[in-house]
């Protein structure tokens, strides 16, 4: 695991990180991730957008309502996953983040997903999936595929995804991404036997 043991990072909140010269001029804040510190379901972003800058949460912008959307659709709210993202501070322009960027935020990333412990994580996009599995990746062709891979010390379940943003692109990619939520919630549900709070709703 990167060395976040600096001070920077509180529990799930990173509390002063300075590491990205370019990201601590663009961002108004650090955008960490939200929803409960124990939830089976973990949902992976690239990088905050203008809107979740402004509000200090990710996910609350166009691509945020989709997946809230999708989310409704098979009986979860939004506060019953945690939602979080590969870099916590904005991209100037919403460029994508640069290579030391992701690296320089890992850290905070594997320590959220340690304390947490999901049972599956979803990767929104094409920036997440490579960067957690470390290998290229043909979102398109690959969203809806299953595997493992170690992140920090443990190893991972990662349901493929695309982003939610490319179902406002393209419409046809929006029963896809529905049908990988279904999946991933089922998933979630499946595991966690008699604990599943997916049930409940
Ligand atoms: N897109 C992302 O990848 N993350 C967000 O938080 C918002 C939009």
């Amino acid at each position: 695991m990167d060395d976040i043991d600096d001070g920077s990072m509180d529990g799930l909140t990173v509390t002063a990180c300075e590491r990205c010269p370019e990201l601590v001029d663009s961002r108004s804040r650090i955008v960490d991730g939200v929803g409960p510190d124990d939830a089976d379901l973990c949902f992976v972003g690239e990088a905050p957008g203008a809107q979740e800058d402004e509000e200090g949460e990710p996910f609350v912008g166009r691509s945020g309502g989709v997946l809230d959307e999708a989310l409704r659709d098979v009986g979860l709210a939004r506060s019953d996953v945690r939602i979080t993202n590969c870099v916590r501070c904005r991209p100037p322009d919403n460029r994508d983040p640069r290579n030391q960027e992701l690296a320089n935020c890992k850290g905070y990333l594997e320590r959220e997903l340690a304390l947490v412990d999901p049972e599956v994580l979803v990767t929104l996009g094409k920036v997440p999936a490579e960067h957690l599995l470390e290998r290229d990746v043909a979102i398109t062709a690959e969203a809806g595929d299953i595997v493992e891979a170690t992140i920090g010390d443990r190893r991972q379940r990662i349901l493929l995804s695309v982003h939610p943003a490319a179902t406002l692109y393209d419409r046809s990619q929006r029963e896809p991404f529905e049908e990988t939520i279904e999946r991933a919630a089922s998933l979630a549900g499946e595991d966690v036997g008699d604990q599943s709070r997916i049930g409940e709703f």
